[in-house]
């Protein structure tokens, strides 16, 4: 007779930490469903996009189908399903920005990264896209890198930009170092 398997729950493509996270946040909400968009964000920002596993996973913990979870998901232009850079950079070329100059900032990312829209560098670092308004059209041209804003930009800004967050990298990969 072989031995009884007792029924367990799929190995889980988060963190043990997001996991737990997840678990709480279903719990939140008077209806799963509603954990649904902050599930999706969380998920994208630790796995790197929506994958067919990260769709699968959140569907059975909210307890929908995967269909429906990506009917949600390709209607946000802020969830994606290919992997990015670890800095994402969305240039807005929407009307106010493309007014003030969006597309000549776009062209020097371009430039500096040697990447088209929806490119990532070699190194994987950084990733560029080109969006739709991201609510900054007061201070015209804006994009957003990650969850970081930065406005009123010229192409001659985006060099210090991409050295800002490459610096960054480099202190991280340092202390890493450090610590070991
Ligand atoms: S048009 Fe660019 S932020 Fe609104």
């Amino acid at each position: 007779m072989s031995p009884k398997k007792t029924k367990s729950e799929p190995a889980s493509v988060f963190s043990p930490e997001l996991a737990a996270r997840f678990d709480a946040l279903v719990e939140k909400y008077p209806v799963k469903r509603s954990a649904l968009i902050p599930m999706l964000l969380y998920a994208q920002d630790e796995v790197g996009c929506l994958t067919d596993a990260v769709i699968a996973e959140v569907a059975r913990r909210i307890g929908i189908t995967e269909l429906e979870v990506r009917n949600v998901a390709t209607y946000y232009s802020m969830l994606r399903f290919k992997m990015a850079g670890k800095y994402n950079i969305q240039v807005c070329t929407n009307i106010s920005c493309m007014l003030r100059g969006a597309y000549e900032v776009l062209d020097r990312f371009r430039e500096e990264l040697g990447i088209d829209p929806n490119g990532v560098t070699p190194d994987g670092l950084f990733s560029l896209e080109e969006v739709e308004c991201i609510g900054a059209c007061c201070w015209a041209p804006a994009i957003q890198v990650n969850y970081e804003f930065h406005d009123e930009l010229k192409p001659e800004l985006v060099p210090g930009i991409l050295a800002g967050y490459r610096g960054i990298d480099r202190d991280k990969k340092k202390g890493k170092a450090g610590d070991a």
